[in-house]
């Protein structure tokens, strides 16, 4: 891509270092945002979203919305609403709509994985995507900030 957005690859040696990135990521979020997590089957996008819905406060378990697809978290239990989504069983991203994602995302910030099967959300000024590759230790995170998230890279 020669649009200008800055890209970060940044190595992922354990599961504590996908929290951190998680915690630094929480820590610059904003409503309207989207984290789109992409890569394949265990490659850490849950753990990251979990260790982001934690950083803003949520206390017990986030469970995987793989069945559900969107999971909400509200103020005052997290610091900013959240709406977490798994959209790998989405056969058709049209079914984005039937789900209600706008009425559930409004003021929310959005963590989406799979966000490919949802159509995608890189043409979306407040997407920052984040891409899980495997590595030789544990993992690399290729990260991409669309326009709004210039000067708040992770
Ligand atoms: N940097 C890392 N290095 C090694 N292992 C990691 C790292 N980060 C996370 N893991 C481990 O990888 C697994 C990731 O599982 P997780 O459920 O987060 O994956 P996922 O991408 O959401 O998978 P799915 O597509 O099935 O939803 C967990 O067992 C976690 O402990
Ligand atoms: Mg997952």
């Amino acid at each position: 891509m020669t649009d200008g957005a800055p890209v970060l690859r940044l190595p992922l040696r354990d599961e504590a270092a996908t929290h951190a990135l998680g915690r630094r990521i929480a820590a610059r979020l904003r409503g309207g945002d989207v984290v789109a997590l992409s890569g394949g089957l265990g490659m850490g996008k849950t753990t990251i979203a979990r260790a982001i819905i934690a950083a803003l406060g949520h206390e017990g378990e986030v469970p995987s919305p793989s069945f559900a697809i969107i999971q909400t978290y509200d103020p005052p239990s997290v610091s900013l609403p959240i709406c977490h989504a798994d959209f790998y069983r989405l056969d058709d991203p049209a079914e984005v709509e039937e789900l209600g994602l706008d009425d559930y995302r409004r003021d929310a910030a959005l963590i989406a994985e799979w966000p490919e099967h949802a159509g995608g959300f890189e043409f979306d000024p407040a997407c920052l995507s984040i891409r899980l590759e495997p590595a030789d230790e544990g993992r690399i995170a290729i990260v991409k900030g669309a326009k709004d998230w210039q000067g708040r890279m992770p």
